[in-house]
């Protein structure tokens, strides 16, 4: 997956850096000259610029006003920096939108937006798509050569979607090429409910709720038309800079992009990530949250380093509440993308802006404008450490024995059925049932010392130990049989709640749940689903009697265990004794299914003894808490290994028999070890320490 077909040299330092706005501020030559000197002073090496920079470029049709932009690049380029140049097409010229409405959002009501605002483009519209083609092969011309330009950042965030004419032609179009006949859509969506079958293509809308299928290929549709988008926006560039590699920001599991298939066309998958600042108990749950977004970026760039382009050097501004970062938690969120295989780390933004619904955000150049803020000096103290971290340059990233799987397509199909319990969104992470069913079971087994790998549901698995699928709501007979075929080749399946209720059209497996071959797989049959209101919990025991660390939520199946052992039954309620964790052995492999959401403590206490009972143990000999963290890369001169503590509290650590060098410090870490608040460590094995096998 991802592997790029051009030959792109290869990134041969850490960049370090920001979005950059010099558009914003061509009135003010020496702000402009003040950024270079406080750039230099921090260790930066490139920028993204020109994101927002349209009208600044092509003030009318036709007319170019390139010079500012000539100047920045070789002002850049003459300090050794780096430009990650954007591609315009994220936020329309005014001039643009009034002259072209079609080019302007419709909603789904059927009214177009107005001018302004950003990420708001038609991506069907023919208008748009020569416009920002006309720009970007301008661009191209002009800076094909030019020492400064590393990366193209080709327009930015694309979300959201359009209900206009074109639009729904569109999908009309598609609709014919995937279904071919009416009557073959018809049966996919199941239309004989509520009367909605379709006698001729012009009746099929953009939404409607009631009709399940429709509102899943809608957002396939979407998803499809923004790639198509994106990559009519990479024609000139491919075309005139081949030596250049394209990428476009992600927002890590932003619900209506299925970055799987945006991976396919990118060269380097980059990721947008903004954890709130916060330091309430739970907060070292977001960190793993972050880890998880982290590892969902290295399975797309199939092991390869990626880019963390846009962060917050302090706080945002957008949030309800927004605190600002408390120490050592800055550094601890640079380190862990690198870590986790970050090769440049990007914040949002370079300098706040003086006006305009962004000038409260973090930025590393506060509007006092001097490098004395602790934000600025903290971020030239990150810059300092990543450039004595060059060795890690492009060297391939570690793969963990056990991989989860994220899939999109099961988290729209199961937000698109009426009926399962909705979950709480918390920014940026879990906003539905399915990314929360993910989060736990990631958590659970960094918990359990794991580093663990993300994977799409077409990824090659085979070489796993471990294959979780949490929730995988749709499972096709295709994704069934390898699933099947994973376990008789000895791979531990671990299936939860939720898991193979409908295919690809969504519509509900028939011959009990989980369907698609996977009751024979696990050996049981899900009869039914109890949702739970917030307050209620389902008492747990394990088989042997004993209670289960904690009581289920929110969702229990009641399962029957047709061929397969019962390691847990619930423990109240009127299915009281009903399995809820079971095992099928076969073989070497064996297939474990956990019926119910467990509270943190059931699934660490689950994972526990799966790992223990495979023998699985991570290769770290050390005694660690909850929150304690650590992940290893490789660099060019060994491994490194990186210790955090996530938690605001300090915590010990046992080492055992190895001994580790911080490098920022020169400390040698061995024996009990005590963890600051937030504490961050990147070290190296001493000499005849056996850190790591
Ligand atoms: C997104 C956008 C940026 C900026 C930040 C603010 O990531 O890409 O332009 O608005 O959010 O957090
Ligand atoms: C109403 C309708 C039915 C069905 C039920 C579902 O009673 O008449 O068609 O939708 O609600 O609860």
């Amino acid at each position: 997956m991802n592997i790029p077909n051009r030959s792109i040299p290869k990134q041969t330092q850490l960049f370090y850096g920001a979005d950059y706005n010099p558009d914003q501020w061509q009135h003010a030559p020496e702000i402009l000259e003040r950024d270079i000197e406080l750039m230099k002073q921090a260790g930066v090496t490139s920028a993204s610029i020109g994101i927002f920079a349209w009208t600044a470029l092509e003030p009318e049709e036709g007319r170019y006003t390139f010079e500012w932009l000539d100047r920045v690049m070789d002002r850049f380029a003459q300090e050794g920096m780096f430009v990650f140049l954007a591609t315009p097409s994220g936020s329309k010229p005014m001039w643009l939108s009034e002259k072209y409405p079609e080019v302007r959002r419709v909603n789904q009501d059927g009214i177009r937006d107005r001018s302004g605002g950003r990420h708001n483009h038609c991506m069907s519209s023919q208008v748009y798509r020569a416009k920002t083609a006309q720009m970007n092969r301008a661009l191209a011309e002009r800076y094909q050569n030019h020492p400064a330009l590393a990366l193209w950042h080709v327009g930015n965030e694309f979300s959201g979607e359009c209900h206009c004419q074109l639009c729904r032609t569109g999908f009309q179009e598609w609709l014919k090429a995937k279904y071919q006949t009416l009557e073959a859509l018809n049966e996919a969506w199941w239309s004989n409910f509520w009367n909605h079958t379709f006698t001729d293509w012009s009746q099929v809308p953009t939404f409607d709720e009631s009709i399940d299928g429709l509102s899943l290929d809608w957002l396939r549709f979407t998803n499809d038309q923004h790639v198509s988008f994106f990559r009519n926006e990479m024609v000139p560039l491919r075309e005139l800079t081949p030596h250049v590699p394209c990428t476009t920001n992600f927002m890590g599991t932003h619900e209506g992009t299925n970055y799987w298939q945006w991976s396919e066309h990118l060269d380097v998958i980059s990721n947008d990530l903004y954890p709130m600042p916060d330091d309430r108990e739970h907060t070292w749950q977001q960190s793993i949250a972050s880890d998880f977004i982290h590892s969902l970026m290295r399975g797309m760039s199939g092991g390869k380093p990626w880019m963390l382009l846009e962060c917050s050097p302090s706080s945002v501004n957008w949030g309800q509440i927004n605190k600002l970062k408390r120490p050592g938690v800055h550094r601890q969120e640079v380190l862990q993308a690198v870590a986790n295989g970050a090769d440049t780390i990007h914040y949002f933004q370079w300098r706040k802006g003086r006006g305009g619904f962004e000038k409260y955000h973090g930025a590393v150049v506060d509007h006092e404008g001097s490098d004395r803020g602790r934000v600025y000096q903290e971020c030239a103290a990150v810059g300092s450490e990543l450039a004595s971290l060059e060795s890690l340059c492009q060297q391939d990233l570690p793969k963990s024995d056990v991989a989860i799987v994220y899939d999109w397509e099961s988290r729209w199909a199961l937000n698109a059925s009426c009926g399962p319990k909705k979950a709480e969104a918390v920014h940026p992470y879990p906003s539905d049932i399915y990314t929360e069913a993910c989060q736990a079971h990631y958590r659970a087994l960094t918990v359990a010392g794991q580093s663990v790998d993300v994977l799409s549901a077409q990824s090659e698995f085979t070489d796993y130990k471990v294959l979780v699928i949490p929730a995988l709501y749709m499972v096709s007979d295709a994704l069934g049989a390898r699933l099947q075929a994973f376990v008789d080749r000895g791979g531990i399946l671990v299936g939860s709640y939720l898991t193979g209720y409908v295919d690809e059209m969504n519509c509900c497996h028939l011959g009990g749940f989980p369907g698609a071959g996977l009751r024979d797989t696990f050996g049981i049959w899900n009869e039914e689903v109890d949702y739970l209101h917030d307050e209620i919990e389902v008492l747990i025991a394990a088989e042997s009697g004993e209670a289960y660390p904690d009581a289920a939520k929110d969702i229990v199946e009641v399962l029957h265990a047709d061929s397969a052992e019962v390691l847990a039954r619930t423990a109240s309620e009127f299915y009281s004794g009903s399995p809820i964790v079971t095992r099928k052995q076969s073989g070497a492999g064996a297939a474990y299914y956990v019926g119910a959401k467990l509270g943190d403590g059931g699934l660490n206490a689950f994972y526990r003894q799966l790992l223990s009972a495979h023998d699985l143990h991570s290769n770290l000999q050390m005694i660690m808490p909850e929150g304690v963290v650590l992940r290893q890369r490789e660099s060019a001169q060994g491994r490194l290994t990186f210790l955090f503590n996530y938690k605001r509290e300090a915590q010990s650590i046992e080492l055992l028999d190895q001994s580790l060098r911080d490098l920022a410090t020169g400390d040698l870490l061995s024996g009990h070890v005590e963890l600051q608040p937030y504490a961050s460590h990147v070290c190296v094995a001493e000499e005849g320490s056996n850190i790591a096998v």
